[in-house]
């Protein structure tokens, strides 16, 4: 077998031994909402990877700085391949979506929101001026597709835009991919999308934060 024809093969395979969606993006984005939905939906195992590693202290510390728990990711994916292996389908949101081994990864979804809107909405749960803007930032600027691009390939990667709609709207555009009908890769990019004084506005405001 050459070098092309087994990658065709070890990809083949990967799909078919594929049950696990993974749900990503920007923390506040809507993630956990839209995951739960689809689980109901789906009939499949939501699993909330943050609350997971809590409750089964699979943590090395927590990080008063960053104001978040060190993962230990040897033994999340311990936990998570025997999580998994039990069920038949697998909903995992997840900010840190790449930690799941890539030949359970049927499909990426990564929800994105205009900057703006999260901010707002970070702002309302009470978030430190500083972290919303990290993670403004990070939407502005497509982090969680990149990583999963980077993770599970591109054609394994589809991304929502959430702006202004309802949990029920994302949940069936999320369908909508799972039936086949999205386009994967990078499409939303909001330093194209906006326009240049509405740039100028986002990096005003988070230029103010120290
Ligand atoms: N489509 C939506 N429209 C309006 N509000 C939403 C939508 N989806 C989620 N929200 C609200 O936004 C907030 C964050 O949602 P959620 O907890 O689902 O986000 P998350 O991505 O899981 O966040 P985290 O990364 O912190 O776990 C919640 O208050 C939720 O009610
Ligand atoms: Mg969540």
């Amino acid at each position: 077998m050459n070098v092309k024809m087994r990658e065709s093969a070890m990809e083949s395979q990967a799909k078919s031994n594929g049950k696990v969606i993974v749900v990503t993006g920007t923390p506040g984005v809507g993630k956990t909402s839209i995951s739960r939905r689809l689980a109901e939906v789906l009939n499949a195992l939501h699993i909330d990877l943050s609350s997971f590693v809590i409750e089964r202290g699979l943590y090395m510390k927590y990080d008063e700085e960053a104001e978040s728990y060190v993962i230990d990711e040897e033994r999340v994916i311990e936990e998570l391949r025997k999580v998994i292996e039990e069920r038949e389908l697998v909903i995992v949101d997840s900010h840190y979506g790449e930690i799941i081994p890539e030949d359970y990864v049927t499909l990426v979804v990564v929800l994105r929101i205009d900057p703006v809107e999260l901010w707002n909405r970070l702002i309302k749960r009470g978030w430190r001026k500083a972290k919303v803007r990290e993670n403004v930032e990070a939407e502005l600027l497509s982090i969680c597709t990149i990583n999963a691009m980077e993770a599970y390939g591109e054609n394994k990667v589809f991304e929502v835009d959430t702006t202004g709609k309802e949990v029920s709207e994302v949940l069936n555009e999320v369908l909508r991919i799972i039936r086949g009908e999205g386009i994967s890769g990078h499409r939303i990019d909001w330093l194209n999308i906006k326009n240049l004084s509405e740039l100028e506005e986002v990096i005003r405001v988070l230029s103010e934060v120290n």
